[in-house]
Parts: structure tokens; C-alpha cells; sequence
């Protein structure tokens, strides 16, 4: 054992959604799962110890962050991104879609329409619609093998169809595109000039890779702070999903305001203590922890490059800049989605996210977590293979 992310910890019987759910879920008992985007690994020791800490005074009563929880958050951003937020314009919720959903129902009415772009995090679609407003899309372009956005048809989106809010995903979720500055300008003069508001989900924003930066979105341009709302959590870099606990940041104070109302209006107020302690521990003594973890993902990436070229030539593994989500594309396996979504859990007996889940224009694509211990990625990808060699090309 080379590393402390190479243990396997049995996560079976811990009311764990990717362990314990397949019946729920309609999946056979005998599936690997590789598919919610959590990780199989320990959250770091001191986090541990502060929750520890916490569970031994063994009250649970109303709690909230204070100025030193703020700090911590801001300060993570500030060192890492080189954005520091004021500290006025954080709002916390227990959750990154819980907090698209109230920007859609504070920013928009019911008919309204909110873009997104295709092939993206599914709750994004979800919130849009359960909410009553129109789903409106600006699909990515594939070309040359990577992700590119269609500025041209942003624009003529958000003018046709009077958008007032989009979502930006950043890193995007599945693609794992970090997005240029040269992008990330181009569409924020779009949006800027025609009124529109960007919530820029950056959950992933910890996961970037080799040369890639990853630059959040209002820290562009003073004016575009004021027009945009920046989505960060701990859980995604830290494991802590369970915990729910999310930092929102919303500069502009009327927009601030009217976020906080719609979110009281739906009987949300203070965090979850373990949330917020986990929250700050991670980002006060979780950097190096976090270094390690990155340096253990990329290994990761590169065995499932190495993999894929060598035994499953037909799949084409998109290049991973960001996140721990592996966008594979299978169409040249099989015509439908049906046909490749029961040839991954019937045949490899593993449970993926379908591509489809994503938008249409996931058709023939799976998501693959390789948060997981080697040793289970590997025996994922040995199922994987045993299963392709029996097909017939
Ligand atoms: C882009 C993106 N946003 C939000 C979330 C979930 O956020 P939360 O659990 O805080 O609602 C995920 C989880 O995978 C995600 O990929």
C-alpha cells in the first residue's frame, strides 16, 4: 500500500446513496457502483477529530457560523483563487441545488425561461423545471475531441427567449472542461450586455489538473460580480456531501436580499453544526490532505487513460482537466442508449451514469467516479474489458 487513499473501507450498511440504494434504484445487488459523485476515501484526520470533538459535548441545539468560519471560507478562495469575496456577500445553505433552486424561484418567475448548457449536471435541468419555468439550452460543441461552448447560439438564446439567469458550470460537470479566461470573457460580455445573471456553480473548482486554472467567474470584473452568484462547497473537496453545508457568495446586496427572502420563504435557517465545523476544519487544516488526494486522482486518470487505449480501443475517454467524473464516450459500441446501458450493468455489472441523464446530448456517453480506491477502478475496468472482448464488432 502506497497511499492512504489506496484502503478500502467497506461502505455497505452505512446508509450510503452509492452503496446501499440499488433496489431503490433499480439495480441489480451484484453492480459495482461508480456513479454519485462522492468518493470512497476518509475525509482528512483533523476534520475527523473536530467532528469527534463536537459529537463527545453530545448537544445538538441551533447553531450558526460566525466571523471566524467566514474568514476561513474566504480565506480558501482568496488563497487558491486569488478572489477574495466580501465577507457581507456570503450566504450559506445546505446545498449547491438547493441554492440554484431558490435562485430560480428568486430571480425568475414561473414561465420565465433559464439556460443551461447541455450536457450538464442533471439537477440543473430539474430545478428549472420542477420550478415551472421553461429549460432552455445552449448545448456544447464537441469538436476535435474536446468541449467548446456555442457563443453564437447563446446569444441568440438568451435574446430570443428573454433570459434573465443562466447557469454556468465551472468546472463543467461531465465534460470536465476548465473553462479559459478568453470563455469565460466571452460569455460574461454576452450575459453583461443583455441583463442576464450567472450562477456559477464552481463545486469542483478543487479538482483541476495538470496546467489549467481555474478562475471564478465574478472575479472578472467588478461589474460582473454584481450580476453573477458564486456557488462553492466543501463537499465535493472534502467528502463531506453528507454534510450539507454550502457557501454561496452574492455581491450585489438587492440581489443578496432577495436570495435570503426566497430561501426563508421556503423555512430554511441555520446550518447543520457538523456541517459547519466540518466546513471550516477542511479548509483551515485540509490543504495538504487535499494535495495528496489530487496527486492519487491523477494516477487514477492516467491508469484509466492507459486502459482504455490499450483494451477498449472503440471507447474514447474525453480529456479530463477537472473534476473526478470520467466522460467516456461509448457510441461507437452500440445505436441506442437502452442497448449500452444494459451492456454496462448487465454484461461489465457496473453502474454508471447513463449520458443521457445528462441531456440528450449525452447520448452515448457514461460517467465513470474514480474517486475509488486503485484497486476498485481496476476491477472495474476488468469487468469493463471482459465485457467488450465478448462483443462483436
Ligand atoms: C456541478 C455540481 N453541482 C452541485 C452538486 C451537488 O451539490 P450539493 O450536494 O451541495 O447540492 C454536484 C454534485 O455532484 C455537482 O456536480
Amino acid at each position: 500500500m502506497n497511499s492512504r487513499f489506496d484502503q478500502v473501507i467497506e461502505r455497505k450498511n452505512t446508509l450510503s446513496l452509492k452503496y446501499d440504494f440499488h433496489t431503490e434504484r433499480n439495480k441489480a445487488e451484484d453492480v459495482l457502483p461508480l456513479w454519485v459523485a462522492d468518493m470512497d476515501f476518509p475525509i482528512p484526520e483533523p476534520v475527523q477529530k473536530a467532528l469527534q470533538e463536537r459529537v463527545k459535548h453530545g448537544i445538538f441545539g441551533y447553531s450558526d457560523g460566525k466571523e471566524d468560519y467566514n474568514q476561513s471560507v474566504i480565506q480558501w478562495f482568496s488563497k487558491r483563487f486569488s478572489y477574495r469575496p466580501a465577507e457581507e456577500s456570503l450566504v450559506k445553505t445546505p446545498g449547491v441545488v438547493y441554492a440554484l433552486a431558490i435562485a430560480v424561484k428568486a430571480f425568475t418567475k414561473e414561465g420565465d425561461s433559464v439556460l443551461i448548457q447541455n450536457p450538464v449536471y442533471y439537477p440543473f435541468a430539474d430545478v428549472i423545471q420542477q420550478n415551472n419555468r421553461k429549460l432552455v439550452t445552449n448545448p456544447l460543441i464537441q469538436e476535435y475531441g474536446k468541449y467548446r461552448m456555442d457563443f453564437e447560439d447563446l446569444e441568440r438564446k438568451i435574446q430570443k427567449y428573454a433570459i434573465r439567469l443562466m447557469f454556468l458550470c465551472s468546472p463543467h460537470n461531465p465534460v470536465g472542461r476548465v473553462w479559459t479566461k478568453e470563455e469565460l470573457l466571452h460569455l460574461g460580455e454576452i450575459c453583461f450586455r443583455h441583463g442576464c445573471i450567472v450562477v456559477s456553480d464552481e463545486i469542483h473548482c478543487d479538482f483541476v489538473f495538470s496546467s489549467h486554472e481555474h478562475i471564478p467567474f465574478p472575479s472578472l470584473s467588478k461589474e460582473w460580480e454584481q450580476q453573477s452568484i458564486l456557488c462553492t462547497a466543501p463537499s465535493k473537496t472534502f467528502n463531506l456531501a453528507g454534510l450539507q453545508i454550502s457557501n454561496i457568495f452574492i455581491a450585489n446586496p438587492q440581489l443578496r436580499e432577495q436570495f435570503i427572502q426566497e430561501s426563508e420563504k421556503n423555512g430554511y435557517s441555520q446550518c447543520n453544526i457538523m456541517g459547519l465545523i466540518a466546513c471550516q476544519t477542511a479548509y483551515e487544516q485540509g490543504e495538504a490532505w487535499l494535495e495528496e488526494l489530487k496527486t492519487y486522482l491523477r494516477g487514477n486518470i492516467s491508469y484509466l487513460q492507459g486502459f482504455i487505449q490499450q483494451y477498449l480501443p472503440k471507447i474514447r475517454y474525453f480529456p479530463q482537466e477537472a473534476t473526478y467524473l470520467a466522460w467516456l464516450d461509448c457510441s461507437a459500441l452500440f445505436d441506442t442508449q437502452e442497448e449500452l446501458e444494459s451492456f454496462i450493468e448487465e454484461k461489465a455489472k457496473l453502474w454508471l451514469d447513463s449520458g443521457t441523464m445528462f441531456g440528450e446530448e449525452g447520448k452515448g456517453f457514461m460517467r465513470l467516479n474514480l474517486a475509488c480506491p486503485k484497486v476498485i477502478l481496476e476491477r472495474a475496468m476488468e469487468q469493463l474489458r471482459k465485457a467488450y472482448e465478448e462483443l462483436e464488432f
